[in-house]
């Protein structure tokens, strides 16, 4: 009797409280979500449907894994899913034939490589990781629970979302969009000299055709780029400015010329310096800014993550009227956080800052030992640039274009430049500051050759704790701080790697571009820190000011926000067209692939939107209100249903925030953020520790989100 009741008690230990709770018949299917606002079904959930004789049924839940980053992707930028099935009515192996066990099976459409994911039961358990774009989950009967792949009956099968997506041709055909001369080779003769309109096409993704219907196309708003002249001085690379505190800057952003890509070409910098100067400065210190305007629009300066004063928050019609050309405003700013920031126009980010106007705030810790030992510092802002033969691909001068993907450039550049290169000794400990100043894309950064990365801090701060990592996903406006040991002489490249999608062949590809190389001596460097990076650092003080927040994290939210999309007319046949690819859409839209469709549709087709579900207010109609010292649970929910979802980087002015949860799952290695990748469909749920008082914004950083309605302001009172 006791040694039933043992045994009893070991099954219950051994299957856990997810396989228990699943021994009730669970009500779980796809479009029920158990979560109160959970992600997405239609992407992240696979119904699984049994064999034509059986009563069998479940789901596969797909889970984002824990991650330091907005989202977790391998190095190559396959999406990652923890798998969480529910399972009902499934018959005994043994009814079938001569099996012993049910083995759940991940395996792409061409049926290689399989995942064992594991023998399972009724219930709901949690089984292994699945790293594909996309897939089949398979339950087989098997006469036994150790095979290697599946061989025996089938019993549950179901496909990932990203099986949905079908080649454009037959709808194509239907809509009368092909004609014969649209071969993929006729597709790619277009990259045409600035027509009579002023515009000149961006040139076409070289992997990618399009129906030659969208050839004629052309944003509805008239081009603009800076104009070029003699008078322009060429510019040249970003200087350090150390200040101490109450230093002063002037910082003039006006055209300067590049030579780039062989040809010379005009675009903006500050003090004409390609990024802008990299200032220095020690935390709790206030340096003293003049803004100087020379560009052609009205902006303002934004000091982005820094809790400064308000009225030095540089937000135009929130904070300050903006700077019109000529004119110049003076920024007191003061930096209470360590860590890496930067600054950026705050008006026409989609002109200014793409052109070259953005620069680091590199923030010293009063701590001598803030971050571990290393031999160098390596800043590096990443960015893309949309170039034609003639030059940068002009901008819309009344309002943006590209207003429903943001600008994807087709050159990747580092610190202004298309490489970034350095030399290390063997051995060396290389910190690099990372910062995303590209209008929309999403960068999945990783070494290739003999390097080991961990990270150690992001945008307002430190981790709770270092971890190892393989790659660095970054979002627009995002920062993440990374240690690198490089212990073997030779080159180790520094790559971008992301899944892009063809839509019109319903193909994903991956796109691989390197962006620097580490050249490592044979010569050891000293002092070697190795034997200290090989340990990774607890950060007790950053958990220890967490502490407080805690018990607000399983309380209920205090404002939601759903995150969409209104559309107006597009241009024919973009409406169609979205509504076709609009049954699946990726986590991430890494690649814009599609250049002429994306740059077609402006500001006057369409409108994203923040919405407030409580009270049905959008964007700037929402005035939320808080008081200095409140802890503010919001949570953010990227809306699929949108005809364009994707993801969005939602910044935070002024305050800084914890990631509680994403999808569900809670965050366990904490850090302050001013920044978060919402990808397609998914639901967060932000902290915001309210310590600023004022006016402030909250939107979306693609560039072309926030120039087409996606900010809102709250207020906080003292
Ligand atoms: Cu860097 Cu309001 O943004
Ligand atoms: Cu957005």
């Amino acid at each position: 009797m006791i040694r039933a009741l043992l045994a009893l008690a070991v099954v219950a230990l051994l299957t856990g409280p997810a396989a228990r709770q699943g021994s009730m018949p669970a009500i779980d299917t796809c479009g029920a979500s158990t979560l109160a606002a959970g992600p997405d079904d239609d992407l992240y959930c696979i119904e699984l449907l049994p064999a034509a004789d059986l009563d069998a049924s479940g789901t596969a839940r797909l889970v984002p894994p824990s991650s330091p980053f907005g989202i977790a992707v391998s190095a190559a930028g396959e999406p990652q899913h923890d798998v969480d099935l529910t399972l009902r009515d499934l018959p005994a192996p043994s009814s079938l034939g001569r099996y012993t066990a049910l083995v759940a099976w991940a395996v792409t459409p061409q049926l290689r490589p399989v995942v064992k994911l594991g023998e399972v039961r009724n219930g709901t358990v949690r089984v292994g990781r699945v790293t594909f774009d996309r897939f089949i989950i398979l339950i087989t009967a098997e006469p036994s629970a150790g095979v290697l792949e599946p061989t025996g009956r089938s019993v549950l099968r179901g496909t990932s979302a990203s099986l949905r997506m079908q080649p454009h041709d037959m709808a194509f055909l239907l809509a009368g969009l092909l004609d014969r001369a649209d071969t993929p080779a006729a597709g790619h003769d277009h990259d045409a000299m600035p027509g009579a309109d002023g515009w000149t096409p961006p040139p076409m993704h070289p992997e990618v055709s399009m129906p030659r219907a969208f050839m004629a196309l052309r944003p509805d708003v008239a081009s603009y780029l800076p104009s070029p002249g003699e008078a322009v001085p060429l510019a040249r690379p970003r200087e350090l400015v150390p200040l101490a505190d109450g230093g002063t800057l002037t910082l003039v952003a006006a055209p300067v010329r590049r030579v780039l890509f062989g040809r010379t070409v005009t675009m903006l910098g500050f003090n004409g310096q390609y990024p802008g100067p990299l200032i220095q400065v020690d935390q709790a210190s206030t340096i003293v800014v003049t803004f100087v305007n020379q560009t052609d629009f009205p902006t303002a300066v934004h000091w982005h993550g820094l809790r400064l004063d308000n009225r030095f928050d540089g937000a135009p019609h929130v904070t300050q009227e903006p700077v019109p050309p000529g004119g110049s405003f003076e920024y007191h700013v003061r930096f209470p956080d360590a860590g890496i920031y930067w600054y950026h126009p705050h008006h026409r980010e989609d002109v200014l800052q793409d052109l070259g106007l953005y620069g680091n705030l590199l923030v010293r810790s009063r701590e001598a030992d803030y971050y571990g030992p290393a031999n160098r510092e390596a800043v590096l802002m990443l960015d893309d640039l949309l170039v034609a033969e003639s030059g940068p691909v002009g901008y819309g001068q009344e309002l943006p274009t590209h207003a429903l993907m943001g600008r994807f450039g087709n050159a990747l550049l580092v610190n202004g430049e298309p490489r970034w290169d350095v030399e290390v000794q063997r051995g060396e400990v290389v910190r690099f500051f990372l910062t995303n100043v590209s209008s929309t894309r999403v960068f999945n950064l990783s070494f290739e050759g003999a390097a080991r990365m961990k990270v150690v801090a992001s945008d307002v701060g430190r981790y709770e704790r270092e971890q190892w990592v393989h790659n660095v996903t970054i979002a627009p406006a995002e920062r993440y701080v990374v240690d690198v040991r490089f212990p073997e002489a030779g080159d180790v490249t520094l790559v971008n790697r992301v899944r892009a999608i063809d839509h019109m062949m319903a193909r994903f590809f991956e796109e691989r571009h390197v962006l620097g190389t580490v050249r490592v001596a044979a010569a050891a460097v000293r002092p070697d820190h190795g034997a200290v990076f090989t340990r990774l650092r607890n950060h007790v003080s950053v958990s220890a000011e967490i502490e407080p927040f805690r018990r607000h994290f399983d309380r209920p939210v205090d404002h939601e926000l759903l995150v969409t999309l209104r559309t107006g007319d597009l241009p024919f046949p973009m409406g169609p067209l979205l509504n076709l690819e609009s049954v699946y859409r990726n986590p991430v839209e890494w690649s814009g692939t599609m250049p002429e469709m994306d740059w077609v549709v402006t500001g006057r087709n369409v409108h994203w939107v923040l919405r407030d579900p409580a009270t049905g207010l959008e964007n700037m109609d929402i005035a939320w209100r808080f008081r200095v010292g409140d802890v503010v649970k919001v949570r953010l929910v990227n809306d699929r249903a949108a005809l364009h979802a994707m993801q969005h980087p939602i910044h935070i002015h002024g305050q800084r925030f914890l990631v509680l949860s994403v999808n569900g799952v809670r965050h366990d290695n904490l850090v302050w953020k001013d920044t978060v990748l919402l990808p397609t469909g998914f639901v967060a749920e932000v902290l915001i520790d309210v310590t600023n008082p004022g006016k402030w914004m909250l939107h979306c950083h693609i560039a072309e989100h926030i120039e087409t309605g996606m900010r809102m302001v709250f207020e906080v009172d003292q």
